[in-house]
């Protein structure tokens, strides 16, 4: 198979696989409503208890880098199909300045997790205890149970997310800087200087290195369409006072402090290690 028919194929693979998992969350969030959880959230108002609320410093880069994170997609896409006329340099360049600041929130997320006086990477280690709980936690997401366990401020799978979110995002950077081909030093490109010496020796040239470099590129760029969609779904359906907060939105939108752990509280003391639906939710109830 050749570069071009294996990057048509990846097109199509790609935009069948994101079609099936928008059905799949629709399946899911329809689901919800058949098990009485949406009821139960979004009008009952009745969400899970927590104990953290977010500090400002990754509230802040996550919000930037979420901004940025759709302008990549938007003119990443755009420099794949210019599905409009005449934006070939602007989204080229907007790209370029979106990837610079992701990798500046990239670094500075990093040092903030191991080295600020907030340091907060143990919340992303998975733990025994962590690996413990991921059949209770898939059990509660796929709705065969309506305890989710809660053994730390995020659940087993959301810290396995996170952390690949990290890998592909330091991936994304590496093969991004690979399509670089503008000489920068001594009549060389960051092309030359990521996969040209190594990977074009071992293809034949410094040319096809950068179109497996390109098509990672791509194919990272929907590994990061599909968990983002489902990143933002499980934000938007799981936990609504918690995302508000995450956004510094939940003054606004929500009166009287914690009122979504009053209302489930004041109604179901949550026993120590599973966060628990209310009596609402437990069937036979
Ligand atoms: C993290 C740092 C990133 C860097 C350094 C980077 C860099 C680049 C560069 C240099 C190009 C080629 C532009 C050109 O031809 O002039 C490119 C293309 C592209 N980028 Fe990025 N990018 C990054 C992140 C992202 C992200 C996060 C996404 C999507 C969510 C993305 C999606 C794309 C797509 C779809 C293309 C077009 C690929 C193709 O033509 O097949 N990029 N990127
Ligand atoms: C596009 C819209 C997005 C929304 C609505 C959103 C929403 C959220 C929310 C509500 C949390 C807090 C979860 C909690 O505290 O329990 C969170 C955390 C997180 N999100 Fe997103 N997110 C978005 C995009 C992204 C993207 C594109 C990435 C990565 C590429 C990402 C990576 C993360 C990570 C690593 C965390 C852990 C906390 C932290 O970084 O401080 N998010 N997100």
């Amino acid at each position: 198979m050749s570069m071009t028919e294996f990057n048509v194929w990846l097109d199509t693979v790609f935009v069948v696989l994101y079609g099936a998992v928008l059905l799949f969350l629709a399946f899911h969030f329809f689901m919800g409503i058949v098990k009485g959880r949406a009821r139960t959230k979004f009008i009952e108002k009745k969400w899970p208890e927590h104990d953290h609320a977010p500090t400002v410093g990754p509230k802040l880069l996550h919000a930037t880098h979420m901004i940025m994170m759709v302008v990549l997609g938007f003119t990443g896409m755009y420099i794949r199909f210019p599905y409009f006329q005449g934006g070939r340099v602007a989204m080229r360049y907007v790209h370029y300045f979106a990837m610079i600041v992701v990798c500046i929130i990239l670094v500075t997320r990093v040092w903030y997790a191991f080295y600020s006086k907030t340091r907060d990477w143990r919340e992303f280690a998975v733990t025994r205890e962590d690996l413990a709980s991921t059949l209770g936690v898939l059990a509660y997401y796929g709705y065969f149970s309506n305890k989710k366990p809660h053994v730390a401020k995020y659940n087993v799978l959301q810290k396995m997310s996170y952390l690949l979110f990290l890998v592909m995002m330091v991936l994304m950077a590496i093969t991004g800087f690979s399509l670089v081909t503008t000489p920068l030093l001594f009549g060389t490109s960051p092309r030359d200087w990521i996969v040209g010496w190594w990977l074009g020796s071992l293809v034949g040239s410094v040319d096809l290195a950068g179109w497996y470099a390109r098509s990672l590129h791509y194919i990272l760029n929907w590994a990061f369409i599909i968990m983002t969609t489902i990143h933002v779904y499980l934000s938007a359906t799981e936990d609504i006072p918690c995302t508000l907060d995450f956004f510094g939105l939940k003054p606004l939108v929500l009166t009287g402090g914690h009122g979504h752990d009053d209302a489930l509280s004041a109604e179901t003391p949550v026993p120590p290690g599973d966060e628990v639906l209310p009596p609402s939710l437990v069937p036979g109830s």
